[in-house]
């Protein structure tokens, strides 16, 4: 099974959050847009994990959360990887809050203790929006930069719980199960 750890978004964050990149929607750009129920925020990404090793990674995960409160996370802007002469990856932008830098470092702690290899890149807290198309021509990024920067979101999204997904690919893009919530004290 294909794993990886997020935080979920409440349903109203995710309903804002479509709404406001509505514009760069209906601009028709080549990118694959993620489903509102499927916008997380990713902390680590597994990859393929045999099923009878679940028990250990949601443990590792409980030891991960030990101590950790629950905790406000700005949301704001919109932005892309790598660049925007090539996008890859639209997102919206997380604050890199010290309690998020500091779960996320945990978590990377306890998955490389289960022989998950550390990330290598830099933690750039984000919600990926959209995917660029494989065969997009850069050029039809042209005015993305300028149609992001005219919109406006900011939202706040209460972290209480750290989740266990299970990602399962299909034609119509990946489809997302929470398999555990190892909650935040509160
Ligand atoms: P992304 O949002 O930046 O694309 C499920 O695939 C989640 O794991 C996505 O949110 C994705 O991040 C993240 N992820 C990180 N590394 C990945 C990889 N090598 N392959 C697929 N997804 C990855």
């Amino acid at each position: 099974m294909r794993l990886f750890i997020a935080i979920n978004l409440p349903p109203e964050l995710r309903r804002r959050l479509w709404e406001a990149a509505e514009p760069l929607r209906s601009a028709g750009y080549p990118v694959r847009w993620v489903a509102p129920d499927g916008i997380h925020l990713t902390l680590k990404f597994l990859g393929e994990v045999a099923p009878d090793r679940e028990p250990q990674v949601v443990a590792a995960i409980g030891v991960a959360v030990q101590g950790a409160r629950s905790f406000t996370l700005p949301v704001s802007g919109f932005g892309v990887f790598p660049s925007l002469s090539r996008p890859r990856v639209v997102w919206a932008g997380c604050e890199p809050v010290p309690a998020l830098e500091l779960l996320q470092h945990r978590v990377e702690q306890e998955m490389e203790r289960l022989g998950f290899p550390l990330e290598g890149r830099a933690f750039h807290p984000h919600l990926t929006l959209g995917r660029a198309q494989r065969e997009a021509r850069a050029g039809a990024f042209r005015d993305l930069g300028e149609r992001m920067d005219g919109l406006a979101f900011t939202g706040e999204l209460l972290v209480e719980s750290l989740d266990l997904m299970e990602s399962q690919l299909a034609r119509d893009g990946a489809r997302y199960t929470r398999r555990h919530a190892a909650r935040l004290a509160s």
